[in-house]
């Protein structure tokens, strides 16, 4: 295990009000000093980021954003939410480049675009990349990832603060995760892709995919990762306390 590890929950489009009370249970967790290099980060809604911000204010938990618009500037982009918004809000991070959204129109141009405005901003970026189904069939996954690594990160300065989120996109959601030796490998051909491209020797590479407290200890023999992207499983506190604990044992 590397020292300090992330759990990022992306709750996605769910969670109300009153669900944002079971995060109390993680806050109780992340204040147990063998707990405290778990770097926890929690991504609601939009709408639930005040309340996250007012619940973790005490603790080391932040908070982030799952997307935003690739304006810099204000403008007239009807149910969008640009960095500068996400970094009033008093979110510190965002997720960029999720196969949710780069299926409704986000090209890694836009994604580019997107990656710029949230770094000028200050806010860290929490960048997916990964390959379909159909394109892991074609042999074409380390193509894919090359190009949403150069064209995502076109122009933009060697730095740290993006942390690259390997999501295959066919584990989404689908209870199917990548054979451990397998996402060893490409762990490390991504690693290898950064650094051909930044010349960045130790990038921050977090997995995602159908991650949950089953199959943690499994995933956990990946010395190369530093922390994981919780979807389904990081919305039941249980659940994601269950994860962390596996972890970090
Ligand atoms: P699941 O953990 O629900 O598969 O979602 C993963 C994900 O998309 C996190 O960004």
């Amino acid at each position: 295990m590397t020292n300090n590890m992330f759990f990022i929950a992306n709750w996605k489009m769910f969670g109300d009000f009153k669900s944002v009370n079971s995060v109390k249970k993680v806050i109780k967790l992340s204040k147990i000093k063998k707990y405290k290099k778990a770097q926890i980060i929690y991504c609601p809604p939009f709408t639930l980021i005040d309340r996250f911000l007012n619940l973790v204010k005490n603790s080391k938990i932040t908070v982030g954003a799952q997307n935003c618009h690739y304006s810099e500037k204000p403008g007239p982009f009807t149910g969008s939410i640009n960095s500068d918004l996400i970094k009033s809000s008093g979110a510190k991070y965002v997720i960029i480049g999720h196969s949710e959204n780069r299926v409704t129109g986000d090209t890694n141009q836009i994604i580019n675009l997107k990656i710029k405005s949230a770094l000028k901003k200050k806010l860290k970026v929490i960048y997916c990349i990964g390959e379909t189904l159909n394109e892991k069939k074609k042999n074409k996954t380390n193509l894919i990832l090359r190009s949403q690594i150069i064209h995502g990160l076109k122009n933009i300065k060697k730095n740290n603060s993006i942390i690259f989120a390997y999501e295959p996109v066919w584990s989404i959601g689908t209870g199917i995760i990548p054979k451990i030796n397998n996402l060893e490998k490409q762990i490390y051909d991504i690693k290898n892709m950064i650094f051909k491209f930044w010349k960045l020797k130790n990038p921050k590479i977090i997995y995602g995919g159908s991650v949950n407290s089953k199959n943690i200890s499994e995933l956990n023999k990946i010395s190369s990762i530093n922390g994981f992207l919780v979807g389904g499983a990081s919305q039941n506190s249980k659940n994601f306390i269950d994860i962390i604990k596996k972890t970090i044992n």
